[in-house]
């Protein structure tokens, strides 16, 4: 089997130091790494450790007419089948997102046509900086996948928040999952369920009762259950986003057409339950658009409970998919919580995220927490691919 091929590039920030760290267990995992160190990665860890390790597959200059011959920055991605940035500092990112190429590094990201996976480390006043958001939103809207960072004790004294460098560990299961083909078949045979999207509850034609899920993370497991080899169904209240590929696909809006729709898909091996289904629907939805009636008295809205669909597939289906998983967005008291719906709910595995968080709900990354009865495992915040690639390779083990 040829070893898949990690370029890294170490940025010039304090995290450089795990660096040599995540060479050596990216190698123990069966990786080859090349590096390209910036200039000022060079001010933290010197290119003789980072060479050494690396077995001399240590690049650094754009303008070294050896260097260039010998690979080129357009061939040093592209020998590569990911470029893992660790740690990606704000001055780096800063340049990505801005298109800029003055060093081997940058001139090298953007002539790479391979997945980016980048690992922020710096001052949490940095992370926070205006500026630092807006060049992160460009990068996560332009593809690049992230992992961390977490939050925490920092380098400078009395400095603490988010911004450490995910660990390296972390970093390679990030790695691990966004690597799909060594996933690949080894959920062939296995009818994957999912629910994925918000559920639109009508008041009357035009107004209903939703949510801001996005769908983005169900449609994500979709996708890489699929590139496992499952057989995969998709049941997805209204969302904006495309069916991923060979997949199928079956809208719903409401909480009990979604019900109905999955009971119709069963039996499945497993059911992953991500809809952030609406728990009321209004008792009776008017057939004609309501109207103001001149009083200045609101119309009540009488609301009834909808069918719980994760309960019903859990604890009545039979028969029973042989693992089922629910979702949990909690804003408060995280894990108190999502360890009483898992136990609610009758389902197996929980994955639990944090929607208090910048970015989780609508948006590209998530943060979450695995809680099965072997114990609860924190992810580090990453996007919401690379959580569904390695929830599904969580899966992919489970069965073996
Ligand atoms: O109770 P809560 O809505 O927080 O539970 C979340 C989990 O339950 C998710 O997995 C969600 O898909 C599922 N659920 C469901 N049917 C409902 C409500 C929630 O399947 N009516």
């Amino acid at each position: 089997m040829t070893k898949h091929k990690i370029l890294l590039i170490i940025g010039g920030g304090i995290a450089a130091y795990k660096a040599l760290e995540l060479i050596r267990r990216a190698q123990d995992r069966g990786y080859e790494v090349t590096v390209i160190m910036t200039k000022a990665a060079e001010q933290f860890v010197t290119p003789l450790s980072v060479s050494t390790l690396a077995k001399g597959k240590l690049y650094a200059n754009l303008f070294d007419p050896h260097e260039e011959m010998d690979v080129g920055h357009i061939r040093l991605s592209r020998q590569a089948d990911i470029v893992v940035i660790a740690p990606a500092t704000a001055d780096l990112m800063a340049k990505m997102a801005h298109g800029l190429a003055d060093d081997l590094a940058t001139a090298t990201l953007l002539a790479n046509d391979r997945p980016v996976l980048i690992a922020p480390g710096m001052n949490p006043k940095m992370w926070d900086h205006p500026a630092a958001k807006r060049n992160r939103a460009q990068l996560a809207e332009d593809g690049v996948h992230f992992v961390g960072p977490t939050s925490g004790e920092m380098a400078e004294a009395n400095e603490a928040g988010t911004g450490r460098m995910a660990e390296p560990a972390a970093i390679l299961d990030a790695v691990d999952g966004l690597l799909r083909p060594s996933q690949h078949g080894l959920l062939s045979g296995k009818h994957v369920l999912i629910t994925a999207g918000p559920t639109h509850e009508p008041i009357d034609p035009v107004r209903y009762i939703a949510n801001r899920s996005s769908g983005k993370q169900g449609y994500a497991i979709a996708a890489a259950a699929h590139a496992a080899g499952a057989e995969v169904t998709l049941v997805t209240g209204p969302v904006h986003l495309n069916a991923p590929e060979g997949v199928e696909v079956v809208a719903v809006e409401t909480a009990r057409q979604m019900k109905q729709a999955v009971v119709d898909a069963l039996p499945a091996d497993i059911a992953i339950m991500c809809a952030a289904v609406a728990d009321w629907r209004t008792a009776s939805a008017a057939d004609q658009k309501q109207k103001k009636d001149g009083s200045g008295t609101p119309p009540v809205l009488e609301l009834t409970e909808n069918p719980d669909i994760l309960h019903h597939v859990a604890r009545e289906a039979d028969p029973r998919p042989a693992l089922v998983i629910g979702f949990a967005a909690e804003t408060d008291h995280l894990i108190e919580h999502a360890t009483a719906k898992r136990l609610r709910k009758g389902c197996d595995w929980l994955v639990a995220n944090d929607v208090s968080q910048e970015g989780v709900m609508g948006g590209d990354t998530n943060s979450v927490h695995l809680i099965r009865d072997q114990g609860i495992d924190a992810w580090p915040k990453a996007d919401k691919q690379a959580v569904a690639n390695r929830l599904v390779s969580e899966i992919i083990q489970h069965f073996q």
